[in-house]
């Protein structure tokens, strides 16, 4: 098996659930603390090894690429002024990794995002992040997600257990057991009716992928919202290929979503060392203010 370093980020979706915000600016350039989501996600690769990195992005995305690019003005500017722990921050966002980017054209959907990568990625198998799903640095989800590969040579899927009547919002998968968190995919079917659902393992955003996925995605007819569903080509590749599924639990944020995003930028604040101790009494004291009527009253 070759080593597997390419992954595929696809990145140039329209972000309609946080609008406004999402009018004029990527989504995935949404700060979490004080990094845009997309650089916890790139940071994560490169923490594994993954270094080629393919950034999917679209109309309005420029900021993404700006942003992991050299910026010689603020350069300049910060080694005129004496900041050089804030210039030595700078410079090593544009060192991180060997980043390439492609365009999708329109947002015809992730798997029509995914399938934009065909070209750069070959016959290697490799890594697709979703730039809007952050992970607790701690989360061993794509080391065990590796691994799982490593042993199996099949595509691998991350699957989380949500409460049932959350599963319509996820693609969704139908397992068999294989042994501790490891799983065969059956089947796989994208935002099922609740009551129609079978199970309440959602897919997540991290995925490897042997290339089989990308005749299964040339195969997909537009689904759900008119879109190409990258769960309907996984749904053919199940068909036709082993694929597994690593189930893990919590440190996943989907920062496209207004309350995820919140409870992302709380918990990574509080788990930073340099931010976590200062914040932590801040917050006791916010929600100390809150009686429990008031907050019985929020939640109603
Ligand atoms: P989402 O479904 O969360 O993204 O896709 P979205 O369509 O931008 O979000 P909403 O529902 O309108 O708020 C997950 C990832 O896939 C990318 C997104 O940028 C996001 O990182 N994506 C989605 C594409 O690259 N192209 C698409 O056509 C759709």
């Amino acid at each position: 098996m070759s080593r597997l370093n390419k992954v595929v980020i696809p990145a140039a979706g329209l972000g309609t659930r946080f609008l406004p915000a999402t009018k004029a600016q990527p989504k995935e350039m949404l700060p979490v603390v004080d990094k845009p989501a997309i650089q916890y996600v790139i940071e994560e690769a490169v923490s594994l090894g993954l270094t080629n990195i393919l950034v999917v992005t679209g109309r309005g995305k420029r900021s993404i690429e700006d942003h992991f690019d050299r910026s010689l003005e603020l350069e300049h500017l910060l080694q005129a002024r004496g900041k050089s722990s804030d210039l030595e921050l700078v410079y090593q966002i544009s060192r991180i990794s060997n980043i390439h980017y492609i365009r999708q054209g329109e947002p015809k959907g992730l798997g029509h995002a995914v399938l934009a990568g065909a070209d750069h990625v070959g016959t290697d198998a490799f890594v697709t992040m979703l730039a809007d799903d952050i992970m607790s640095p701690d989360s061993p989800l794509l080391r065990d997600m590796l691994a799982a590969h490593q042993q199996t040579g099949a595509s691998v899927l991350s699957l989380m257990t949500v409460p049932p009547e959350q599963i319509g919002l996820y693609g969704c998968a139908k397992v068999v057991e294989r042994d501790n968190s490891l799983v065969d995919i059956a089947s796989v079917v994208e935002k099922p009716e609740p009551s129609e659902a079978p199970s309440n393992l959602a897919i997540t955003g991290r995925y490897i992928f042997t290339c089989g996925i990308f005749d299964a995605l040339r195969e997909t007819k537009p689904g759900r919202g008119g879109e190409i569903q990258l769960t309907d080509a996984i749904q053919i590749l199940a068909k036709r290929e082993p694929v597994v599924g690593v189930i893990f639990e919590g440190g996943r944020y989907d920062i496209g979503d207004k309350v995820d995003y919140l409870r992302a930028v709380v918990e990574l604040a509080l788990q930073r060392p340099d931010i976590g101790p200062a914040f932590l009494p801040e917050l006791k004291a916010i929600l100390e203010d809150y009686s429990k009527e008031t907050i019985d009253d929020l939640a109603r």
